[in-house]
């Protein structure tokens, strides 16, 4: 069995992707020097390296790598080896130009970038087969080996090739997966405008098309395009078990919902030995810690709670935003030690050396073109301390409050074309409600609608338009054992394939909700409509209103105006030991809370009422211990009450009673006992 953490990492994981090929043999000494310094535990190498390894097809040049990683361990840096086969050469290209991806529209992409890569080609596969073997084969036993890193990022640039290799490789899916072309007709529902086939041959890829392409089609290519990235993963997973055994593999995602959509993290999460991710900051005017938090707790639930590491982030700002404003102060360690609380194994960045040359040459790094003369590098060797005084809480697991059910099928579905409303926007409401329960000081697990629930308290449906029939019982099941569930409109509509469920909205949560949606009647722009509660206070919606027509449910909070006047807007319906909540409009912040306050009540989850905003307290637990980090993004101080006494790691000080956490601070501190 593959270990689940690098092989022979005893502390947390400090590094970066170390790209020394950019750089003459004479700074590699100058760079390990100052890894040492900084407390530097690992680094990642080889990820872009196809070219320089296979210069020319089969003729190989391993000797740079030998002395690299030869370097590292002389030094005691562990090394995380990628398969380069993110960025076939040149060569390959020139050889073979049918594998470079073809978009919808036809366009066949050029070499002299990365990710150029149409994954059903046979051909790509042959060759990252070879070098991945080659360089199992040579480091296998190389003592600084850590982890294997295959490829990089599968999803992101091109997510989805459109190509007629692909085409046959998706009929060869579709019949394996429906056996007959009528099961695929009867899926889609191609009966509506013409659409049926009568032979796989007949079908393509839903490249452009005069209008709206069948959605089921659409649907499963995002289900093949992921599948067969995923196969392709499997494959070098596989060569690398096989010639290094024991050594974990990993690849790294990206589970911010801004960064990358086109994978199914719950199904990657399966096939990977260690979860790690990448995480850069979005500056769209949110508060970046709400979005890193949500990322990481999504990581650790694909992780299913297990330790996890995040392999990239940035000291300081990105390169490839409109806007890429440098990090705060002391905002590179809270953003790192945040990814720590909530189950990271470390934190590592993207990269260790800022380029000269190349298209991130702007992007921020551990050694800055600035040089160690910085702020950034003083914080950098800081938080290699920091995390070194934190060495014993790995293999602890975060403890969350709460679930909220995600799935990525269902997004995909809900951003096909031709919904009610453009402005319902699914990642919005997850954000959205995710951000109330971080306001509430709530830890959330995601969870996939056909999880297992029982353990939770209070679950989350901020927006689940597509669900199968069994994620409906599931969620009933749970209501009627005792859970709480909170759902946000237009979840449950469809199944699997997009097609409606039998019988009036929302099918798949009707019996659960304990009510029927006769009609939608979204909201133009600026639209906003008022809603009364029974104590005749307001609350606003926009975006979405409906006729929801009450059953068992109880009528909590009625719409005053728009188009459904007189109609309810929250309903709750207790059912068996438990109660689920149903809300039809988009609430704002305030509503939002509103909402989950009563809840939470039903749930018997206590507010935190006595953290301030904006401060983040989470516990990882473990034989090692009880660890509570407290996280200050507010710019006063702070002060965060301890349920008992306790050691604070950062400081090597006591703590008791009530602990001060300075603005813009992170504390941590092991409980006693
Ligand atoms: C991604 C990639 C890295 C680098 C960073 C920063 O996460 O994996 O190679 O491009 O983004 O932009
Ligand atoms: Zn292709």
């Amino acid at each position: 069995m593959p270990e689940t953490t690098p092989t022979g990492l005893t502390r947390l994981a400090f590094g970066g992707d170390y790209n020394p090929e950019q750089w003459p043999e004479t700074v590699w000494h100058e760079d390990v020097r100052l890894m040492r310094e900084a407390g530097v535990t690992m680094v990642s190498v080889g990820i872009f390296s196809w070219a320089l390894l296979e210069p020319s097809p089969g003729k190989y040049d391993f000797g740079w790598l030998d002395r690299l990683l030869d370097l590292l361990h002389e030094n005691g840096i562990r090394a995380d080896l990628g398969t380069p086969t993110v960025v076939p050469p040149v060569w390959f290209y020139r050889e073979h130009p049918e594998a470079l991806p073809v978009a919808a529209d036809g366009t066949r992409y050029e070499f002299g970038s990365r990710g150029a890569i149409c994954h059903s080609n046979t051909d790509y596969r042959a060759v990252a087969a070879n070098i991945t073997t080659k360089l199992a084969e040579r480091y296998a036993g190389h003592p600084a080996l850590a982890m294997w890193h295959v490829h990089n990022e599968y999803g992101v640039p091109v997510s989805a090739c459109y190509c007629d290799s692909c085409a046959a490789h998706f009929r060869r899916w579709l019949a394996a997966t429906y056996g007959t072309v009528d099961a695929v007709n009867e899926a889609w529902g191609t009966a509506f405008w013409g659409q049926r086939y009568t032979d796989f041959d007949q079908i393509n890829p839903p490249r452009v098309a005069p209008t709206v392409g069948n959605p089921g089609q659409a649907l499963d290519y995002k289900r093949f395009a992921d599948a067969t990235m995923r196969e392709n993963f499997v494959a070098e997973r596989d060569i690398l078990h096989h010639l290094a055994p024991g050594v974990p593999v990993t690849t790294n995602f990206m589970t911010a919902l801004s960064q990358c959509d086109s994978v199914d993290y719950w199904a990657w999460g399966r096939e990977v030995d260690i979860v790690t991710n990448d995480h850069y900051l979005i500056t769209d005017g949110r508060r970046t810690h709400v979005n890193l938090a949500m990322a990481a707790d999504l990581t650790r639930s694909v992780a299913g709670g297990a330790p996890w590491l995040l392999l990239e982030h940035s000291t300081s700002g990105i390169n490839w935003q409109p806007h890429n404003p440098a990090k705060a102060p002391g905002q590179m360690a809270r953003n790192s030690l945040a990814h720590v609380a909530r189950g990271s194994e470390g934190a590592m960045f993207f990269q260790w050396r800022q380029s000269r040359r190349g298209a991130e040459k702007f992007h921020s790094a551990m050694v800055p073109h600035a040089g160690t003369e910085s702020r950034v590098w003083r914080e950098v060797v800081e938080l290699g301390a920091s995390l070194d005084s934190l060495s014993t809480i790995r293999g602890t697991r975060t403890q969350a409050d709460v679930a909220v059910l995600w799935d990525w099928h269902s997004w995909w579905a809900q951003n096909l074309a031709w919904r009610p409303s453009e402005d319902h926007d699914a990642r919005e409401r997850a954000d959205a409600f995710y951000e109330a329960l971080y306001d509430r000081h709530l830890t959330v697990d995601f969870a996939h609608p056909e999880a297992d629930l029982s353990a939770c308290p209070l679950v989350v449906v901020p927006a689940l338009y597509s669900m199968t029939e069994a994620a409906g019982n599931n969620v009933r099941e749970y209501v009627e054992n005792g859970g709480t569930l909170v759902v946000s409109y237009f979840s449950g509509i469809v199944d699997e394939h997009d097609a409606v469920h039998e019988g009036p909205y929302p099918g798949a949560l009707r019996d659960v909700l304990g009510l029927t949606v006769e009609e939608f009647s979204p909201l133009l722009p600026g639209e906003s409509v008022r809603i009364t509660g029974p104590d005749g206070s307001e609350l606003t919606g926009d975006v979405w209103t409906e006729f929801v027509v009450p059953r068992e449910a109880e009528t909590v909070w009625t719409y005053a105006d728009g188009p459904a006047a007189g109609h309810p807007a929250v309903t709750r319906h207790r059912l068996g030991e438990g109660s689920a909540w149903y809300v039809s409009t988009r609430l704002d912040a305030q509503g939002l809370d509103a909402l989950l306050g009563w809840a939470a009540d039903d749930a018997g989850v206590a507010p935190r009422v006595d953290l301030p905003r904006d401060v983040e307290v989470v516990r990882r637990v473990g034989e090692s211990g009880t660890y509570l980090f407290a996280i200050n993004h507010s710019s006063s101080d702070a002060k965060v009450p301890l349920e008992g006494p306790g050691t604070e790691l950062l400081t090597g000080e006591r703590a008791a009673g009530r602990l001060v956490v300075g603005a813009g601070a992170v504390r941590v501190v092991r409980l006693d006992g």
